[in-house]
């Protein structure tokens, strides 16, 4: 296990030496991004995806609410540090500046957004990568989207609807995307964004887990158990039903600990979903969700290995063309990347052992 947990390290931190050398996965198919593992959520707007997000972390960090908060594409990787070090956040465009206050990270991913489509109710395809180190987190590679939409509002170009969808799909296509298919308890599921396009693009179910939030939101007498027991929409990976905060506990600033705990009671004491309670709520979705990407890495050694030494070669060749030894920025994070290889490639091989 702890040397899974070391893999899945190692997994997160190439891909973010991959993208600080402009590898952010949009090429030939080939790269070290694409055969890495990464979780996406996807789903209408308001749907929840911000919030299931900040479950799965356990911290309060994104930007959250009602209409297009989230308006460019958030790659966020979290990485598990040891018990007694403090947790803090890093963002890619700010590479020097740790931030140990999470306000201040929202702050920045709003104020990051507007830098590059204006206060507006635009939307850009450039993602913002941001990493967090904490103890209370599972190593995992998270991408939270823009919301599905069915219509363009004041101040949006006609196109958006086919734009988001776009965006979205381009990185929900891929396959080595796992999708976090987030719908509302409180609209039915026939009518799922999410679902929509999670069918479209892993027509097997094989990579797509099902989340069903505002089950508090339901009509009174009306319960989603034909959604979580997989009848109305069968799924193989079970779903899973979630209690986020809503907008009135956000405005009393109901924290992280607080809200989970609310979660937990509200499964336990339902009479509706207490015999599921152990596997419902944000706590078990995180677990199953490292789970599952274990498995995956697990499936994919053998490919990787393979990009891996192809990747040494082409790193060897390319230090050999700039020249040894390199003062200049590039030659470094090369250096850095080939280092992050090597071990990769000696982790794998312990493991196949
Ligand atoms: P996104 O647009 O899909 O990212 O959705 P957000 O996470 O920003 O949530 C949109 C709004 O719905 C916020 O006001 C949340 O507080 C609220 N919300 C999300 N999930 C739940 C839930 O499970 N229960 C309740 N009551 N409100 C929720
Ligand atoms: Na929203
Ligand atoms: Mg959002």
């Amino acid at each position: 296990m702890a040397r899974l947990e070391s893999l899945i390290g190692l997994v997160n931190r190439i891909q973010r030496a991959c993208t600080v050398l402009g590898d952010h996965g949009g090429g030939d198919g080939m790269s070290l991004w694409e055969a890495l593992p990464t979780v996406a959520v996807v789903g209408g707007q308001s749907s929840g995806k911000s919030s299931v997000l900040e479950s799965v972390v356990g911290r309060d960090f994104l930007p959250r609410g009602s209409g297009i908060v989230t308006r460019r594409p958030l790659v966020l990787q979290l990485h598990q540090i040891e018990a007694n070090r403090s947790e803090y956040a890093e963002f890619l465009h700010c590479p020097k500046k740790k931030f140990t206050d999470f306000a201040s990270v929202r702050k920045e991913i709003s104020d990051e957004t507007d830098r590059i489509t204006g206060k507006t109710k635009q939307i850009s395809n450039i993602p913002i990568h941001l990493s967090i180190y904490s103890p209370n987190v599972v190593n995992l590679t998270l991408i939270d989207l823009p919301g599905l939409t069915k219509v363009a509002v004041e101040g949006q170009p006609e196109s958006i609807v086919e734009d988001i969808e776009n965006m979205v799909r381009s990185y929900v296509e891929k396959p080595n995307c796992i999708i976090l298919a987030i719908s509302p308890a409180n609209q039915d599921i026939a009518t799922s964004d999410a679902i929509k396009l999670a069918r479209e693009v892993d027509p097997s179910g094989e990579r797509t887990f099902g989340v069903l939030t505002k089950l508090d939101l339901m009509d009174k007498g009306t319960n989603a158990l034909d959604v979580i027991e997989g009848r109305s929409y069968r799924l193989q990976h079970p779903w899973v039903g979630i209690v986020n905060r809503s907008q009135a506990d956000i405005n009393k600033n109901v924290d992280m600990i607080a809200a989970r705990r609310k979660e937990q009671e509200y499964f336990e004491t339902s009479p509706e979903y207490g015999h599921l309670a152990h596997k419902m709520g944000s706590e078990y979705l995180a677990k199953l969700l490292s789970k599952h990407l274990e498995v995956v890495i697990r499936q994919r050694i053998p490919s990787i290995i393979a990009l891996i030494n192809k990747t040494i070669d082409e790193l060897n060749a390319e230090l050999d063309r700039i020249g040894r030894p390199i003062g200049v920025d590039s030659g470094a994070q090369l250096y850095t990347i080939l280092e992050l290889c090597r071990a990769f490639d000696r982790v794998f091989k312990e493991h196949l052992d």
